[in-house]
């Protein structure tokens, strides 16, 4: 008897963004796995586990998005994790690009709960031996975990579409605040451009704050760069000055488009000409109710990560070339 090959790659598909797991599944040429989760009458989360999963490498594609849902798929992720443990898997893989709640990443008021430790806690506990996941709002965050934590990077990505679509000679990068500074060095200094940054300064507490621009971008076509765009406030508003100060057009890239709230309204009415985001999130429907919005796919970064990391490679090499 032939005994079977162990340790193949599975993909499971979360219920958060199952068009993600699929392009990762289709670029490394497998078929998703047979595994899903549903719902019990009562709500409750039921997993069913319908091949074998015995001594596989599993990678359970889960991101933070959903608005009204983004708990039930947290949940979900954990229950799925939890599962593949029981039915004997041989690594268990998170792949969350968008991390949630990865903003409650310190107690930066009393009493405020640090909720991005407790989110490790949980898939650590749940049986995650390994996390994937893309431009940490806070890279230390993976310092919350005691297992291994990869942070890919959109950049290679973005810098990539930068150069294939803007006009490097009159192109200046901007960061929307001051935290967003080395992000923006970055970028600016692999495509040679100068940079700027927004600053927001609160003259009194409680009083509302004022941006500050820190550079010059007169006659400037700008690029706005952050990590992720949820109401777009900052980001349109930091559209204004930048114009203000004799900027020729803005647009802005971000990772993650979580767009809550009437974000997509925003962006419709504002003066950025363009918003670009990866699909880290389920943004695809957004393009119809938003004209302005463009969206990078990241899909092959993820999966050569999971090649790589199922082949036991380098992933930093992802760090600096895009796929
Ligand atoms: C666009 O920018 C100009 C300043 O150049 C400002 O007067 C105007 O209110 C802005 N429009 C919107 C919709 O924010
Ligand atoms: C944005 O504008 C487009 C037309 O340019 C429109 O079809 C769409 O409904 C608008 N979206 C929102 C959210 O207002």
């Amino acid at each position: 008897m032939i005994p079977k090959t162990p340790n193949a790659i599975k993909i499971i598909a979360g219920n958060s963004h199952p068009e993600l797991a699929e392009q990762i599944a289709s670029k490394l040429g497998i078929d998703i796995a047979q595994v899903g989760a549903f719902q019990y009458s009562n709500q409750e989360t039921g997993f069913a586990v319908g091949e074998s999963l015995r001594d596989e490498d599993v990678y359970i594609v889960q991101t933070g998005c959903g608005g009204d849902s983004m708990n039930d798929y947290l949940m979900e992720l954990l229950i799925a994790i939890s599962a593949c443990v029981t039915a004997s898997a041989r690594r268990i893989t998170a792949v969350i690009p968008n991390y949630p709640y990865a903003r409650q990443d310190r107690k930066d008021k009393s009493r405020a709960p640090i909720t991005a430790k407790l989110v490790a806690n949980l898939l650590q506990v749940s049986g995650c031996d390994h996390v994937i996941t893309m431009d940490l709002h806070a890279s230390q965050i993976q310092g919350f975990f005691n297992v291994p934590v990869d942070n890919l990077y959109a950049e290679p990505t973005v810098l990539r579409h930068i150069r294939e679509n803007f006009d490097l000679d009159n192109l200046i990068i901007v960061s929307p605040d001051a935290g967003g500074a080395k992000r923006v060095a970055s970028i600016a200094d692999k495509l040679d451009v100068n940079f700027a940054l927004i600053h927001k300064e609160r003259a009194k507490a409680n009083e509302v704050s004022r941006m500050v621009l820190v550079g010059d971008v007169e006659g400037k076509d700008c690029v706005l760069v952050d990590d992720m765009a949820d109401t777009c406030g900052t980001l349109c508003k930091a559209a204004d000055i930048l114009l203000e100060h004799g900027a020729k057009s803005v647009v802005a890239i971000v990772t993650h488009g979580i767009f809550s709230s009437n974000a997509l309204e925003r962006i419709n009415n504002s003066n950025l000409t363009q918003v670009i985001c990866t699909n880290s999130m389920p943004v695809e429907s957004f393009k119809e109710k938003c004209p302005k919005l463009e969206v990078l796919d990241i899909s092959a970064t993820l999966a050569e990560a999971i090649r790589r990391l199922h082949n036991g490679e380098s992933v930093s090499y992802l760090f600096n070339n895009p796929v």
